[in-house]
Order: C-alpha cells, then sequence, then structure tokens
C-alpha cells in the first residue's frame, strides 16, 4: 500500500519521481505527491487527492527545477482520500517534507503530546504526526535530521517506509524502512529510492533492498546504511533480473489483459529449468534443501491472503493428496492473532505475489519464533517474505502490475503443484507411473493455456450478455472448489457486481435460496471424480430456472443440455485441471470489468501490495 520514490543526482528530480509513481501506482491511487527541494529557494511540495495524472495535470508549466525529490502515491488508511491528507506531509516549522507507506500504531499517543507543545495538524494522518515528532527532536536536540529520525523511530510502534527532505539540503534523503520495502538503485553520481525496482530498472540495475531497522543517507555520489543504534552496515548490491518490455503494457489495452495472455509463458518460465517430465525430475533447489524436513513434516499449515490464499486451498487438496501429509490454509491476518499452534518441525508454506503482504510476513515471522520451517513461494525477487523464509520457490512470473493478481495465481498453482509431486514422489506415497503421468500432465499445461485463451472472443460474448446483472454465483467441488472462490473474488474486483464462490454441493444449504431465473450461475465443472455429481447440482439449479454458465472439459455430454453458456476447456488431469479452468474466470471479470467502464487495472478501493494490516 502506498508507492513511493526519490530522487537525488545531477537529472531533473520531477520527471523521474511521476514516472516512478505511474509505476508505482498499483501500491494506491486515492491521492500523490512530490515534494521537490531547489537549491535557491529550498522546498516545494505539490499534492493532490486522485491519480498521479491528476497531479501531473496541475503542475503543467509549473517552475519545478530540482535534481532531488521525493514522491507518493496513497492508499488511504488514516484519513480520508483528500488533498490536505495527501503526502507529502510537512513539519510545522515548514523544514521537513516526509512520505510514508505503513502505519504508525501509537501515533495518538505522540500526538498528544505534540499538541500539548502546541503543534497544530493540517491532516488526520500518522504521517503528519511522525513528521512533526521528528523536527520536535531535531529542535530540542539541535541535532543533524538524520539522528533525529534514529531517535524518533526508536519510540515508533508499527510499520514503515519513509523519505524525508530537508529544505536546506539540496542533496540528501533520509530513508529508513521496518516491515515496508525500500529498494535503493545505485547509479553513476546518483540514487533512485522506490517501494519496488519497476521505477529504477529503467536507470540501473544495481539495486539494494534496505532492511528492517536501517536508516539510509542517500547523497548523490554516496550511500550510507545505519541500523538505529548509529552502527554502519555494508550495502548489499544485488543485480536486478527485469527488463523494461516486462513493466509495460506491450500492446493490450489493459496489464490485467496482458498478464491473463501472458499466462502460456509465464507458466512456463516457471516450470523451465524443474520439470523434466521426459525423465520424470523434478529439480526445486530450494525444496530439495528442506526434503527431509517436509517428508516428515507432521502437518503443513498454508499462511496467504486474498488470491494467494486461493492458491493455498488448491495446494491443500493437491499435497494431501500426493503426499499424505495434513495441510491446514489459514488466512494470515487470522493466524497471527488467534495465539495459534506451531509446534517445531511443522512446514508453513507462504503464499505471496508481492512478498510484502503484512499479514503474511507477521504471521510467518511468529511461526518461525515458534520453530517452524518457512518455505516461500514468492513472485518478487528479494521482496520481504522471500527473505524471512528459510527457503522456498520463486513463481518467476515477472512483474504483475494489474491489481486484480492472474498470472501470479496460476504460477504459484504450477510451483506448489511441482512441490507436491516432487515430495510425494521422494516419500513414496506417490507412485511412480502417476508421477511420470502428472510431471508430463503439468509440462502440457502451457500449451493447453494457450488454447484456452483462444476462447477469449466466445467469452466476451458471455460476458457481454450477462454485464448489468447484480448477483453471481460460482460453484465448484474438489479442485475446482478454490477456482469457484477464486472466479466469483475476481468478478468482485474488477467490476463491482456481487458474486459468492461456494461448494458446489453446499449451495443446497443456503445459496440455492439465491436462484431466480435471472441469476447467474458459473459451475466450474471440469472432468474429474466428482463430475457426475456437479452435473446433480446443475440439475438442481436449472430446476429452479436459474442460468447456468458451465465450464467443463471437452467429450463432456452431460453438461450442455443443462447450460445456458458452455466455455469447453481442453482435458488435463484434475490435479493440474484449475490452472486452465481459471483463466476462464478471469477472462469473465476482465470482460464484464471493461463493458462496465471501469478501471480494471485499478479497482477502487483496492491496491496491489498490502503492507498495511
Ligand atoms: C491484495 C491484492 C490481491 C492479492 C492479495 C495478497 O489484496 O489486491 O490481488 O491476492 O493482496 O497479496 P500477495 O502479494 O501476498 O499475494
Amino acid at each position: 500500500m502506498c508507492g513511493i520514490v526519490g530522487y537525488t543526482g545531477p537529472r531533473e528530480a520531477y520527471p523521474i519521481i511521476i514516472k516512478g509513481l505511474h509505476r508505482l501506482e498499483y501500491r494506491g491511487y486515492d491521492s500523490a505527491g512530490v515534494a521537490l527541494v531547489n537549491e535557491n529557494d529550498g522546498l516545494h511540495v505539490y499534492k493532490k487527492k486522485g491519480r498521479v495524472a491528476d497531479l501531473e495535470e496541475t503542475l503543467i508549466g509549473a517552475n519545478l527545477h530540482s535534481h532531488i525529490g521525493i514522491g507518493h502515491t496513497r492508499w488511504a488508511t488514516h484519513g480520508e482520500p483528500s488533498d490536505r491528507n495527501a503526502h507529502p506531509h510537512v513539519s510545522f516549522s515548514g523544514e521537513i517534507a516526509m512520505i510514508h507507506n505503513g502505519i504508525i500504531e501509537n501515533y495518538a499517543q505522540i500526538k498528544k503530546e505534540l499538541l500539548k507543545k502546541g503543534y497544530t495538524f493540517k491532516s488526520d494522518t500518522d504521517t503528519e504526526v511522525l513528521v512533526n515528532f521528528i523536527d520536535d527532536i531535531k529542535q530540542n536536540n539541535d541535532c543533524t535530521l538524520e539522528e533525529a529520525v534514529r531517535i524518533a523511530l526508536r519510540r515508533v510502534v508499527g510499520a514503515y517506509c519513509i523519505l524525508l527532505v530537508h529544505k536546506d539540503d539540496p542533496e540528501t534523503i533520509i530513508a529508513a524502512r521496518k516491515g515496508s520495502p525500500l529498494v535503493i538503485g545505485i547509479g553513476k553520481g546518483e540514487h533512485f529510492l522506490a517501494s519496488d525496482a519497476s521505477p529504477i530498472i529503467e536507470y540501473t540495475k544495481e539495486v539494494v533492498y534496505v532492511n528492517d531497522y536501517e536508516i539510509a543517507i542517500v547523497k548523490p555520489d554516496e550511500l550510507v546504511l545505519k541500523n538505529l543504534g548509529n552502527d554502519k552496515q555494508t550495502p548489499f548490491i544485488t543485480k536486478l533480473n527485469m527488463d523494461m518490455a516486462a513493466i509495460e503494457k506491450g500492446g493490450y489495452d489493459h496489464f490485467m489483459l496482458k498478464e491473463i495472455f501472458e499466462q502460456p509463458n509465464t507458466i512456463y518460465d516457471c516450470l523451465r529449468g524443474r520439470l523434466d517430465a521426459e525423465n520424470g525430475n523434478i529439480i526445486m533447489s530450494g525444496i530439495q534443501k528442506y526434503a527431509e524436513q517436509i517428508i516428515n513434516a507432521p502437518r503443513i499449515i498454508i499462511i496467504a491472503c486474498g488470491t494467494s490464499w486461493h492458491a493455498g486451498l488448491v495446494a491443500e487438496y493437491i499435497i494431501e493428496e500426493t503426499c499424505r501429509i495434513p495441510v491446514e490454509v489459514e488466512y494470515a491476518s487470522e493466524f497471527r492473532y488467534r495465539n495459534p499452534i506451531v509446534h517445531k518441525g511443522d512446514v508453513i508454506i507462504a503464499i505471496s505475489q508481492s512478498g510484502e503482504t503484512a499479514d503474511t510476513l507477521v504471521a510467518i515471522e511468529k511461526a518461525k519464533e515458534q520453530g517452524a520451517i518457512i518455505v516461500g513461494i514468492v513472485n518478487v525477487v528479494g521482496s520481504s517474505i522471500a527473505r524471512t523464509s528459510h527457503t522456498g520457490s520463486y513463481t518467476h512470473a515477472g512483474p504483475e502490475i494489474g491489481v486484480a493478481s492472474t498470472k501470479a495465481f496460476t504460477a504459484q498453482l504450477a510451483v506448489l503443484t511441482m512441490i507436491a509431486l516432487k515430495i510425494g514422489y521422494e516419500k513414496g506415497t506417490l507412485d511412480k507411473e502417476r508421477y511420470l503421468y502428472l510431471c508430463k500432465e503439468l509440462a502440457a499445461i502451457p500449451e493447453k493455456a494457450e488454447l484456452v485463451l483462444k476462447l477469449d472472443d466466445h467469452i466476451k460474448e458471455i460476458a457481454l450478455k450477462y454485464k448489468d446483472v447484480p448477483d453471481f454465483l460460482y460453484l465448484g467441488r474438489g479442485y475446482n472448489f478454490p477456482i469457484a472462490l477464486e472466479g466469483a473474488l475476481k468478478l468482485k474486483e474488477i467490476s463491482y457486481i456481487h458474486a459468492e464462490g461456494y461448494p458446489a454441493a453446499e449451495m443446497k444449504h443456503g445459496p440455492i435460496a439465491l436462484v431466480t431465473n435471472t441469476l447467474p450461475v458459473v459451475f466450474v465443472a471440469t472432468k474429474d471424480a466428482y463430475h457426475g455429481k456437479v452435473v446433480s447440482n446443475m440439475q438442481e439449479i436449472k430446476a429452479r430456472k436459474g442460468i447456468v454458465i458451465s465450464i467443463i472439459t471437452e467429450g463432456d455430454t452431460a453438461s450442455p443440455p443443462l447450460s445456458d453458456d458452455v466455455i469447453v476447456l481442453p482435458a488435463a488431469d484434475e490435479i493440474v485441471a484449475p490452472m486452465l479452468s481459471v483463466i476462464p474466470l478471469q477472462l469473465l471479470a476482465y470482460h464484464i470489468g471493461v463493458a462496465k467502464g471501469y478501471d480494471v487495472d485499478k479497482p477502487r478501493n483496492l491496491a496491489k501490495s498490502v503492507t498495511v494490516e
């Protein structure tokens, strides 16, 4: 949540900051703002409610000359989206400007103390409290900004990535993080700061990921990292493995559509170099290192949020089937607060596209303290969850920019399936014949996903037919139950149509009361062990005149007579079929959202990377 960008160096800062904010807008788009420090006339702050483009428009023709700047795109936590709550926030003295991603939990107490001292506040934010707290410390101790930040942060409870500039220092950005991400790009005589690497990649591939409780003192030709005890830390420089094309739309109308269509490639990239289906080899070094512990784990707990949680639910079915290890799937936000029972030796699989989701991160930190082994399934390389995990596997789906997750989900399923097959085979709970067969089925998914994408025009027609209904029901059984949940979530996120996902048989215990001749019921009914049962559920809906949209496997003759609309997928084993059956649901949500005129890449109220709890 919230995107931050900073620049210090010889170039004009404003264009770099604005471009960076556009790239980070997926992290929040309630307001945007920049602070620039000009060597002649000090600090200038511009901010506005709305999108980055709205801010840009108001600044056309303004003199924005500066070689240093910080910028922010906001996902509101404290205080409604408005100009006055937009970042940067400037301290009471007018000397310091600050941007912040995170939540300061004890801000109310600090605010009380500052109010007593005569401070007044222009916004409702925790950020304005922190910048004044820092300024107050600076003035009382007559110290540098860096020292004041260090002293202040020792008192702060919560999560933050902050960037500060001072009106009299047209060179230095002070940055610090705890819980919210910060990457610093190292250029020649210049530095770039951002919440992720996408604003930086255009200028340099050398980056430093700042750690929790570190403060960075960033000047054009110097980067100093210190901990909160004022000890210098050695910056660890990493090379970015990402190219510009990956963060651009490449001819598609929206990132979401581009990312849906990338899936044959992203799933292939995820399997490449790991799955050798011909010889029945799965090579995953991170998993191999801990294979013994995973095989002997008394249980596996999967922790995730949102779409990643749905991937966890599919994995529960796959792992229990192939590895015979009990699996529990937990919402990270529930797990972290309910004093969970974790035993030494339990394996926790944390699934996260961004690798920064605050609830997931804290949940695994807790489980780690209790002796669990943490396996991270993460898309963003070098992210906090990846670094906190003992081991894991990257999903290699490339940057996902559309707020609603698509390609990251199928890549998560590909990785989780490989882990399950590998562990099941090594453990002996998956016999060789089935193992070899499933390896081949998995390897065939990219090609089959290509065939599913050919159904796009047909799915668009279905979308246009139903775009104005107020409710949808999604039903599925077994491996397809989580896909029904995911389909309903996609529709809610993108088209703002109310949708519920349910286990197909459980529908009799409530949702069936909603069925009328205007309610579309999407059946995720690809061929599996329960297919006959799902057909019976279809019959139950049809008997009540509901509208049936069915997603089925080629050769299925039972479902079409019961369906108003049919989407036919290539045959695949039930274990790997979810990677295919989710694609029509992504497209359905996309086309309905577009038809309704919504911004599908940035749905209202959502953010891609949820770094607050
Ligand atoms: C947000 C995003 C979802 C995502 C969820 C979990 O809500 O909008 O698309 O599934 O966070 O994010 P993660 O990065 O941990 O997978």
